[in-house]
């Protein structure tokens, strides 16, 4: 099935959808997508016109072609393997999964990009539920590797997580469904203390920015947390560092803080933001954050794969 996917339809044709498309023309699939609005084409093609560029660098040239259409059936027709990228809301969701399984013949799979919703609630209105997956991706898809799959039959998770490295992704099989899957929620107990320092005052934001990206982060790149602590505990591994240094790990979670996110808290990080973002737009940092993925990509060598 991994090689045979020539047809993707591309569902929700907004930055999500069109990074997708991106990537699996640039690898030489054909791709359909839909999207309600007919005015998201202009934006969806200028999206991919910058991200094929950038794909070119890594080089990634292959000549899939890009449809684009308001009607559902149109990209379905054909498709091997369908990737959603609607609102996330999951009415919506739940409505539009049902309407994508009616349309489409047996056998292709459907992914949703969701983010934070959970398969078994989106999955309830479908008739055949096991051919959907949640196959969450990290923002620009194009460039970012990594997919979190989540499914309820191991066949289809097996072959979707196949269609993503044809991809060049790097795809992560969650167990059992999980809010926030698994990426979003260690950000999210990171972002926790982050916002926590900067509520007790420990630093600038931007110091705590920089402390993440200059140190752990750099390491991260390469390396998760446990082959991290594996080369921490010396010769003993990581055996030797939770038996010597466990414990001290153990403190520090007990003095993590719990913040809340009220307006004093959110003025201090918007004007530490602003402060650091010095007077640069979001599209100039995006070019910049892009430019550096780029530069990474081309860089980096995992240590552990
Ligand atoms: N933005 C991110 O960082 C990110 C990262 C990973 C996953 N996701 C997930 O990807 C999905 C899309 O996010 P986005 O950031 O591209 O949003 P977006 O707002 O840019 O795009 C959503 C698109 O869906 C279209 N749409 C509206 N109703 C629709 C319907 N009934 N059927 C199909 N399309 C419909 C909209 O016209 C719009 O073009 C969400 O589920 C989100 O959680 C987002």
């Amino acid at each position: 099935m991994s090689d045979t996917v020539k047809s993707l339809a591309v569902v929700g044709a907004g930055m999500i959808g069109a990074s997708w498309a991106a990537l699996a023309s640039a690898h030489g699939i054909g791709v359909s997508a839909y999207d309600p609005n007919p005015e998201a084409e202009v934006g969806f093609r200028r999206y991919i016109e910058r991200a094929r560029a950038q794909l070119a660098e890594l080089g990634l040239t292959g000549a899939g072609t890009v449809s684009f259409s308001a009607d559902l059936a149109t990209p379905l027709e054909g498709a091997d393997f369908v990737q959603e990228n609607g609102p996330e809301n999951e009415a919506v969701k739940r409505k539009l999964l049902a309407e994508i399984d009616e349309l489409l013949p047996p056998g292709a799979i459907i992914a949703s990009s969701t983010s934070a919703l959970v398969r078994s609630a989106i999955v309830a209105d479908c008739a055949r539920p096991e051919r959907v997956v949640v196959a969450h991706p990290f923002n620009p898809p194009h460039l970012v590797p990594l997919v979190e799959i989540v499914g309820a039959d191991p066949e289809v998770v097996t072959r979707a997580a196949a269609f993503y490295r044809t991809l060049g992704r790097r795809p992560v099989v969650l167990n059992r469904e999980m809010p926030g899957h698994i990426a979003n929620r260690l950000a999210s107990a990171l972002y926790r203390e982050a916002v926590h320092l900067v509520e007790q005052g420990v630093a600038s934001v931007a110091d705590i920015d920089a402390a993440l990206c200059n140190g752990p982060g750099l390491r991260w790149a390469l390396m998760g947390p446990h082959m991290t602590y594996h080369l921490g505990g010396g010769e003993g591994g990581i055996a030797g560092y939770l038996a010597h240094l466990g414990p001290s790990q153990v403190r520090r979670w007990q003095s993590l803080g719990s913040p809340s996110l009220d307006m004093d808290v959110q003025t201090k990080i918007v004007a530490g933001v602003a402060e650091e973002a010095g007077g640069r737009s979001i599209a100039e940092l995006e070019a910049r954050r892009d430019e550096g993925l780029l530069a990474l990509l081309k860089a980096r060598t995992l240590v552990s794969e």
